[in-house]
């Protein structure tokens, strides 16, 4: 299986990249064949809203999505969204690609993509996934992706305090669930 692992965060050796980085070594030794976008070092706009793409064509914008990440997305078989959280919610980084669908989204839909959350935040309380696992279930559902499994790491707001808090583990668990 190819499988598409998005990077949002710019700690290119940060906490979630910790996570992104077990999670592939563990799909790695199942034989899937693995791509690792780093977002923060492309030019992905936002979604103006324009609408010239009729939700179905090319995108205005000649950024990184439309000239590479979209084709990408084409060609994998699942979407890995490793991220911080920021506000309680996604980083807008990676909720730029997602509002980027747009410009494809039936397309996307009918591939049935199956998908992965792996996100890490400082806190450690009953509330601080609560919007980005929601967001995450959501898409899910509109895009019919098939939930592939999560990593909620809590009390991960350093690589230090990420290292010893056994999330690392767990994603690479679920790398070699897949
Ligand atoms: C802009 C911003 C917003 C943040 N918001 C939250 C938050 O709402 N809750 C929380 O627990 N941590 C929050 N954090 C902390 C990060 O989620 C945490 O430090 C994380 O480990 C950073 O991951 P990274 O190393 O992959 O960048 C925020 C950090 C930043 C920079």
């Amino acid at each position: 299986m190819k499988i598409l692992v998005l990077k949002s965060s710019g700690n290119l050796s940060g906490s979630s990249a910790m996570l992104a980085d077990e999670f592939k070594r563990g799909t790695e030794e199942n034989g899937h064949e693995v791509t690792v976008y780093e977002l923060m070092r492309k030019d992905i706009r936002p979604c103006t809203g324009c609408n010239a793409c009729g939700m179905a064509g090319r995108c205005v914008q000649n950024d990184d999505f439309e000239t590479e990440l979209k084709d990408l997305i084409r060609g994998t078989d699942m979407m890995v969204f490793a991220m911080p959280v920021y506000y309680y919610n996604w980083p807008a980084q990676l909720k730029a690609v997602v509002d980027r669908f747009y410009s494809f989204t039936t397309e996307l839909t009918y591939m049935h993509k199956k998908a992965a959350l792996l996100a890490v935040a400082w806190d450690n309380t009953d509330t601080v996934f609560k919007v980005t696992k929601d967001y995450y279930d959501t898409i899910c559902d509109y895009m019919q992706f098939e939930d592939m499994g999560t990593v909620l790491g809590g009390g991960s707001g350093t690589p230090g305090m990420t290292k010893r808090s056994g999330y690392p583990e767990k994603a690479y668990e679920l790398g070699r669930s897949i």
